[in-house]
């Protein structure tokens, strides 16, 4: 490997922590050594870098020494623990989990929104990356904000099975085979059957009636974009689908945006795709954006039940822009603004 750093992958086995692998070779960030960590249950698997095969270690007491850079995705409780341990040994840890995203200690980054937030990252030496379905929608709404100010937004998700990780990839793969072959199912990831279902429950619910997946949309959505007052609501549900959410999002702005300048903010926008030509049956799906790296937006037209309100659909890739990508953009953006030593 060349001249660089060195980079822990936390949660290396998952879904999301192996997409952060092939993300760092694809971007070719300057890795020196990357130390690939998960549970016992896969202590010696071996992953494939640059054509090198690195074994996974057991996460343990020493992990992070000589470690620049942490990535995390091996779920909340793990990164409650370890994100501390692995900032005092000295590395800077950017976590995919919800643990830290509203500590306001933290940034939560979108570099495509907030990039100048990852100064922050000093007071604990952690910065979060968002939930999924808020990267993308705040990389959608960010220029249109620009064009006028947000005054309401609302939204309702149509999120795919890997948002679950790993087991919710095979969950609906096992549930779909047994299906066609007219076995029973049960399920365990998800709270009742996934294939050829949906299900308007994702993450827990709280006393306010809404999902924390949803009041998580509200709160990161605010955060990230700066406005702690803006009102937005949610209804996040899982659908049959393995890879890429979908959004439908109603906004309102102080003045009215015509639907076409809204397409030309958004073309020139960074890490959007438009894709808005109805009559030739394009629009955002997960099955274009699955393996994107681009936001696709489309389906933009006013909304006819609104005088200042505008329509559009959203899509993007739940484990890249969602969640990989999206945490090695935080990296590349630490490593050019010198906040890290190469
Ligand atoms: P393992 O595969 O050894 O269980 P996903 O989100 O796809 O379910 O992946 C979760 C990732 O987090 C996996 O790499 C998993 O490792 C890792 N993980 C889960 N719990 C722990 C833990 N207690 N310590 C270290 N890694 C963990």
């Amino acid at each position: 490997m060349s001249e660089g750093l060195c980079i822990a992958v936390c949660g290396a086995t998952g879904a999301v922590g192996r997409e952060m692998i092939e993300v760092l070779a694809e971007r070719e960030l300057p890795v020196k050594t990357l130390r690939l960590l998960a549970s016992e249950r896969s202590e010696g698997t071996k992953i494939e870098f640059k054509g090198e095969e690195i074994e996974v270690e057991r996460l343990q007491e020493g992990s992070f020494e000589g470690v620049d850079i942490a990535l995390f995705s091996a779920g909340g409780a793990t990164s409650k623990i370890w994100a501390p341990k692995a900032a005092a040994a000295g590395a800077i840890v950017i976590d995919n989990s919800s643990a830290w995203r509203m500590d306001p200690e933290v940034p939560l980054v979108v570099p495509e929104v907030n990039p100048d937030a990852v100064a922050g990252f000093a007071a604990k030496r952690i910065i979060a990356n968002p939930n999924c379905s808020t990267i993308q929608m705040v990389v959608a709404l960010q220029p249109l904000h620009q064009l006028s100010p947000l005054e309401r937004v609302r939204v309702a998700t149509y999120q795919s099975v890997s948002g679950a990780g790993q087991s919710g990839i095979e969950e609906l793969s096992d549930q779909t085979r047994a299906l066609f072959n007219s076995q029973e199912v049960t399920p365990e990831t998800f709270p009742h059957r996934i294939a050829f279902n949906v299900i308007p429950h994702i993450d827990v619910f709280l006393d306010s009636g809404y999902t924390k997946e949803e009041q998580k949309m509200i709160e990161e959505t605010r955060k990230i974009m700066g406005l702690p007052e803006l009102p937005v609501t949610a209804t996040c549900v899982r659908v049959p689908t393995f890879f890429g959410h979908a959004e439908a999002v109603t906004i309102e702005t102080r003045e009215a945006i015509e639907p076409e300048a809204a397409r030309a903010a958004l073309r020139a926008a960074p890490g959007v795709e438009v894709l808005d030509e109805p009559a030739q049956r394009i629009y955002p799906m997960p099955l274009l954006a699955a393996g994107d790296d681009a936001t696709h937006v489309g389906r933009i037209r006013k909304d006819l039940s609104h005088p200042r309100g505008l329509e559009l659909f959203v899509v993007a890739d739940n484990v890249r822009k969602g969640a990989a990508t999206n945490a090695v953009q935080i990296a590349e953006l630490l490593i050019e603004r010198g906040l890290v030593g190469v």
